[in-house]
């Protein structure tokens, strides 16, 4: 199982308000999603939530002010500062952000929050007076300039029976936040991916349309993956009533000319681009601007093609000078893999995500998908049935892999190679003995060598390009992150080059 926040550690603060009982509900989904909660409790929050509440659903310690007196005081709130990868302080008063804003630290709370060097996100929650009040509102804008993340108050119903703003963010977007700021640091960093998803509706008249069954559930898992593999993401979807990933640019589109507009917008600063949208491939050839109303003979509609996009990108690459990745999806009801190849290939692909849409556990609406994907160097890799966010996960890895690419390379020596010429595959010891082929990035060369072989001088270093290895990887979950490993002896064919290793 793939837990995105495996292995970061959140502090949630909590303070003296009536929201505090939404706080659990967040502490729960974080430990859920893998991350390591720690909650810090306020004298005032403790008046509505118990610390064991948190502590139930969390696993984790839930501290209060008596813990700042304890033995452990003088480390626990520096402790708690240094190890957190983000604090989220929900619901903040007004006091506690008045605290915050001027660097005060009379409670375990403000202590952690001064003394981490983690982002800080804050989910005011109070009276609407006491929110537009100009002391709060200075505060607010101290903590802003500083870089702490704000989120909210909403307008509503307030616990004085009063509307206005003031109401803390609901918990879905405090969790969508938490996940967004504490994946920020992750392999995609920097890297600026378009998602396309759901399917276009081309209008018949101001009432009907042509549309397609699809959902957009695998897009917006992929964007979600992509979210927190630490990419800026920008989701142009169709028609569909799914929540935007946090941290996405959601661009909504009903056309395939308005897709089309969108992702070479889209395109003119991205990386890479998964066209996962089930785009229409014929429009009516007009359409009718008042509603066509019914009559006794049978209607007659002309079609007339859309614009294929991933074909346009493909004619138009030499104009998207930072686009290095296009990976494309194939709904197929027969010949899978000869289907998507041919368009992977048409369409000038880096990899195609194809799937058997008559099967009824994947495919359009169903939480699952079972995939194959298909590269342009080749090779076919059939992967079995999962959640679609585990497919938009593994999509990832691979995608990575080729957005890199590069050489990997693994030392063996030479009467091995001798061997493995005349057996055609490279099959080295290390198969029988871990199961699995170790390669290293070049820069590790000389660690593996150290490490594997130490004091040997008959070792040759076989490189092998990344993009021809993908399709015989196997990926493994540690943490919040997947590896690759080789479970098959190596095709020699696949060896770009073998030199003497020297070191
Ligand atoms: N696609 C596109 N523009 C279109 C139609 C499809 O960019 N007008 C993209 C889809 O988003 C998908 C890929 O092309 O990534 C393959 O889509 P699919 O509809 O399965 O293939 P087609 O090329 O349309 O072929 P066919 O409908 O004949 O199967």
């Amino acid at each position: 199982m793939l837990l995105p926040l495996a292995g970061k550690r959140v502090v949630l603060g909590v303070t003296g308000s009536v929201a505090a009982y939404k706080a659990v509900v967040v502490a729960s989904r974080l430990t859920q999603l893998g991350a390591e909660v720690v909650t810090v409790l306020t004298k005032g929050a403790t008046h509505f939530v118990m610390p064991l509440s948190f502590q139930a659903v969390t696993g984790q310690p839930a501290y209060t002010d008596a813990d700042l007196w304890g033995q452990r005081a003088h480390v626990l709130h520096v402790g708690l500062g240094q190890q957190a990868d983000l604090a989220l302080i929900a619901p903040a008063t007004a006091n506690t952000l008045a605290k915050l804003a001027h660097g005060q630290a009379d409670n375990l709370l403000t202590l952690t929050a001064l003394s981490t060097s983690a982002p800080i996100v804050v989910a005011p929650a109070m009276d609407g007076g006491m929110f537009t009040h100009p002391a709060t509102q200075a505060n607010l804008k101290a903590l802003r300039e500083r870089g702490v993340v704000v989120l909210g108050p909403e307008e509503g119903r307030l616990a004085s029976g009063l509307m206005g703003p003031g109401r803390m963010v609901e918990p879905e977007t405090l969790i969508g936040a938490a996940r967004y700021h504490l994946t920020r640091g992750g392999p995609w960093q920097g890297k600026r991916v378009v998602v396309t998803a759901g399917g276009t509706q081309e209008p018949i008249d101001p009432v009907r349309a042509i549309g397609n069954r699809s959902t957009g559930r695998q897009g917006f898992a992929l964007a979600q993956a992509a979210l927190d593999c630490g990419a800026e993401v920008t989701l142009i979807a169709g028609p569909t009533t799914l929540p935007t990933p946090w941290g996405a640019r959601r661009v909504d589109v009903r056309t395939a000319a308005e897709m089309a507009e969108a992702v070479f917008a889209a395109l003119e600063d991205a990386e890479a681009l998964f066209m996962a949208a089930a785009v229409a491939d014929y429009r009516p050839l007009q359409t009718a601007a008042q509603k066509i109303k019914k009559g006794k003979d049978a209607l007659d509609l002309h079609l007339t093609r859309t614009v294929d996009i991933l074909a346009e990108v493909h004619a138009r690459r030499g104009d998207l000078p930072t686009l290095q990745l296009v990976v494309g999806f194939a709904a197929e009801s027969r010949d899978l893999v000869e289907n998507a190849r041919a368009k992977l290939q048409a369409k000038g692909l880096d990899m195609i995500a194809a799937n058997d849409i008559t099967a009824r556990d994947a495919g359009f609406g169903a939480p699952t998908n079972r995939i194959t994907l298909l590269y342009a160097d080749g090779g076919a890799e059939p992967l079995p049935l999962m959640g679609k966010e585990e497919v938009a996960r593994h999509i990832l890895a691979r995608a990575l892999v080729l957005l890199q690419g590069g050489m990997v390379g693994h030392l063996c020596s030479a009467s091995a190679w001798e061997n493995a010429q005349r057996l055609g595959e490279y099959r080295p010891p290390s198969l029988e003995r871990q199961g699995f082929i170790h390669f290293a990035r070049l820069d590790q060369l000389a660690v593996v060598a150290q490490r594997w072989f130490p004091g040997r001088n008959d070792l040759l270093l076989l490189l092998v390009p990344m993009t021809r290895l993908i399709p015989h990887l196997r990926w493994e979950a540690t943490d919040g992150a997947l590896y690759p490993h080789l479970y098959a002896p190596l095709a020699i064919d696949a060896v770009a080059e073998v030199r003497k290793y020297n070191g």
